[in-house]
């Protein structure tokens, strides 16, 4: 079958637009981040941002190995989410059923389509992608968790907390307020993430 009269085709379209506005609202989650002063956790959402960009990257380039030399246009239809609003904890807490959306629904189907239709690469290109929004799923968990209990920057237990920005360590229940090296704010201070992934 040609790459081009394939569903597959239509899919990587798909998953194209959906991979760059996935990464436009990780953009809103680290804009609402900083300007709230939580620095690490923007650190942290903008390598989602640029993990989402390269996904974006891999689906624009098996669009274009198609057979077709010069694409115009390609029509789609599809349902994206449009739930964010600018609530930081909610977007969080969307962000990880966005992710779990593409990890456990719409690649798996994508996925076998393309192995149906005779594109192995492109059927391991999504199964790897799953493996990596598996992950993202992980992090908007935790981090919602976190910011909703309040335990981003206080644990039960002592740990070594570190600043992001000068590398000054101290182990307590409760990260520092201000640094006591570079006077950064709390929110440089960098997260504890379990399996990242
Ligand atoms: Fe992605
Ligand atoms: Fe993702």
């Amino acid at each position: 079958m040609k790459l081009k009269e394939s569903k597959t085709y239509l899919n990587l379209a798909k998953s194209y637009a959906g991979e760059c506005q996935a990464r436009t609202r990780y953009e809103f989650i680290e804009y609402g981040a900083r300007q709230q002063g939580f620095k690490a956790l923007a650190e942290l959402v903008d390598k989602v941002v640029y993990n989402e960009f390269n996904h974006a990257r891999m689906f624009y380039t098996f669009i274009q190995q198609s057979e077709e030399k010069q694409i115009e246009n390609i029509d789609i239809s599809s349902g994206y989410p449009f739930k964010e609003k600018w609530d930081l904890l909610e977007n969080l807490r969307l962000a990880a059923e966005d992710e779990l959306n593409e990890a456990e629904k719409i690649y798996p189907e994508y996925a076998r389509i393309a192995r149906e239709e005779g594109f192995p690469e492109i059927a391991a290109l999504y199964e790897n992608i799953i493996q990596v929004e598996t992950c993202h799923n992980k992090l908007f968990t935790q981090l919602y968790q976190q910011m909703k209990k309040g335990t981003m920057y206080k644990k039960k237990e002592k740990v070594k907390w570190k600043c992001g920005d000068c590398g000054y360590e101290a182990t307590a229940k409760e990260a520092w307020q201000e640094c006591p090296i570079c006077k950064a704010k709390q929110g440089a201070v960098m997260l504890k993430i379990e399996d990242e992934g």
